[in-house]
C-alpha cells in the first residue's frame, strides 16, 4: 500500500502520469489534487474516475491551511508535483501567477510534506517534475545534461528554477527524499492549445492563420507524453534520492519543419490538398527571450534506468493528430470564453 499525492492531475501530463499510476498500481491509492485552472479538465480522466484507488480533491497548492489540511488527513507517501503554470507566453504578461503557484505553491507542499514526516522519511519520496527550460538556450550545438547551470531567460522558466533550487534545498537542509526530473516539450493527446502542436492542429481544422514566432528557426527536442509518463514512473520506483535525470526524446526539431511535418499530416487526414495547410502558416512578431534552441542528452536514464521512447516523432504525431481529430467534443468544450480572450490579446 502507498498514499501517493499527484498535483496537477487534471492537466496535460498530470493526466497521463494518473492513468498510468491508478491502472498499474491497484494496491495504491492516488490521490489527485487540482484546484482546475484553465489548464485542468477531468474530462481528461474520464475514464478512470470511478477506480477504487482513485480520489480527487479539488484545491489549490498555494492555500497552506487547505493543503496542510489534506496531509494530516492522507499522511501521504509521496508526492509526484506537476501542478504549475506552465506557459512561457502567459508567464511573460503575468509572472507573478507563476511565481505564485510555482514557487510559492511548491513551498506550501514542501512544508507540508515535511511537517508530516517531521525527521522519519523513510520510504518517504517528494518527486518534482522541471523542465529542460531551466538551462536557458543552447546555440547551434551542446547538449543539456544534468550538471548544466541554470540559467532561465523567460519568468515560467525562472519560478521553476527557483522550484527545483528549493526542493534541493529541502533535501540538504531537512533530509527530505527527492528526485527532480527535466523534460524537454511534451505532445500529444489532451494538451490545451495554446502550445505549439495543438494550437496549430486547432487552427488547421478552422483554416486560420498558423502563427510561427519571428523566422521559425528556434529549436525544441519533442517527446510523447505517454513516454514521459512512463519515464516518471520509473525514476519514481527507481530514481536514487537527490538526484536530477534529465528526459528528452532524442528528437530535435526547428519549428518550421515541424510546422511543416505537421501540415502535411493534416492535410492527408482532412483530406485537402497536398500544401493546403501550409498556406496558413504567417510569420508574425518574435516572443521576447525567446530561446533559441533546447536539446537534451537523455543518456543517465537511459543507460542508468534503462529508459528509451517508445514511439518515434512520426508514431506520436500521427496519434496526437488522429485524436485532436477524433475528439473534437473535447477540443470546442476548452475553447471556451477565455480562451478566445486570450488568444485575442496574444496574437492580434
Ligand atoms: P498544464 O498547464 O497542462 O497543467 C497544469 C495543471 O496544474 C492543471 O491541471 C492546473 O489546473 C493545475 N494547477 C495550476 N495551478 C494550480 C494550483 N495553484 N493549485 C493546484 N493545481 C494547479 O501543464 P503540463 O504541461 O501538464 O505540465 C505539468 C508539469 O510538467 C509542470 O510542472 C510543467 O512545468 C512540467 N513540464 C511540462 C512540459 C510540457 O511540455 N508541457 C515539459 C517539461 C516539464
Ligand atoms: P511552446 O509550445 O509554447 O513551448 P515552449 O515555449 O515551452 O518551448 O512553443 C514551442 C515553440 O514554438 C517555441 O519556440 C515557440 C514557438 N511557437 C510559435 O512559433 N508560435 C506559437 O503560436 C506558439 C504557441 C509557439
Amino acid at each position: 500500500m502507498m498514499n501517493i499525492l499527484i498535483t496537477g492531475g487534471a492537466g496535460f501530463i498530470g493526466s497521463h502520469v494518473v492513468r498510468l499510476f491508478v491502472n498499474k498500481y491497484p494496491n495504491y491509492d492516488i490521490y489527485n489534487l487540482d484546484s482546475l485552472t484553465y489548464a485542468g479538465n477531468l474530462e481528461n480522466l474520464k475514464d478512470i474516475e470511478n477506480k477504487p484507488n482513485y480520489s480527487f480533491i479539488k484545491g489549490d497548492i498555494n492555500d497552506s491551511e487547505f493543503v496542510n489540511s489534506v496531509f494530516k488527513k492522507h499522511k501521504f507517501d509521496s508526492v509526484i508535483h506537476l501542478a504549475a503554470e506552465s506557459h512561457v507566453d502567459r508567464s511573460i504578461e503575468d509572472p507573478l501567477a507563476f511565481v505564485k503557484t510555482n514557487v510559492i505553491g511548491t513551498m506550501v507542499l514542501l512544508n507540508a510534506f515535511k511537517n508530516t514526516w517531521k525527521d522519519d522519511f523513510d520510504n518517504k519520496l517528494f518527486y518534482h517534475i522541471s523542465t529542460d527550460e531551466v538551462y536557458g538556450s543552447l546555440g547551434q550545438t551542446g547538449l543539456f545534461i544534468e550538471t548544466t547551470s541554470y540559467d532561465p531567460n523567460s519568468p515560467y522558466s525562472a519560478s521553476k528554477a527557483s522550484s527545483d533550487h528549493f526542493v534541493r534545498a529541502y533535501g540538504e537542509t531537512y533530509g527530505m527524499p527527492y528526485v527532480i526530473t527535466n523534460c524537454s516539450n511534451n505532445y500529444g493527446q489532451n494538451q490545451f492549445p495554446e502550445k505549439l502542436i495543438p494550437l496549430f492542429i486547432n487552427n488547421i481544422i478552422n483554416n486560420k492563420a498558423l502563427p510561427v514566432y519571428g523566422d521559425g528557426n528556434y529549436t525544441r527536442d519533442w517527446l510523447y507524453v505517454q513516454d514521459h509518463a512512463i519515464a516518471i514512473d520509473l525514476v519514481f520506483h527507481k530514481g536514487k534520492n537527490k538526484e536530477t535525470y534529465n528526459i528528452g526524446g532524442f528528437n530535435e526539431w526547428k519549428n518550421i519543419d515541424l510546422v511543416k511535418l505537421l501540415c502535411r499530416k493534416m492535410d492527408v487526414e482532412l483530406g485537402r490538398k497536398n500544401g493546403a495547410s501550409e498556406e496558413l502558416i504567417t510569420f508574425v512578431k518574435d516572443r521576447p527571450g525567446h530561446d533559441l534552441r533546447y536539446a537534451i542528452d537523455a543518456s543517465k536514464i537511459k543507460n542508468e534506468l534503462g529508459w528509451m521512447p517508445s514511439v518515434t516523432f512520426e508514431q506520436g504525431l500521427e496519434k496526437t493528430v488522429k485524436w485532436y481529430l477524433s475528439n473534437e467534443e473535447w477540443l470546442n468544450n476548452v475553447i471556451s470564453g477565455q480562451y478566445q480572450s486570450y488568444y485575442e490579446k496574444q496574437y492580434n
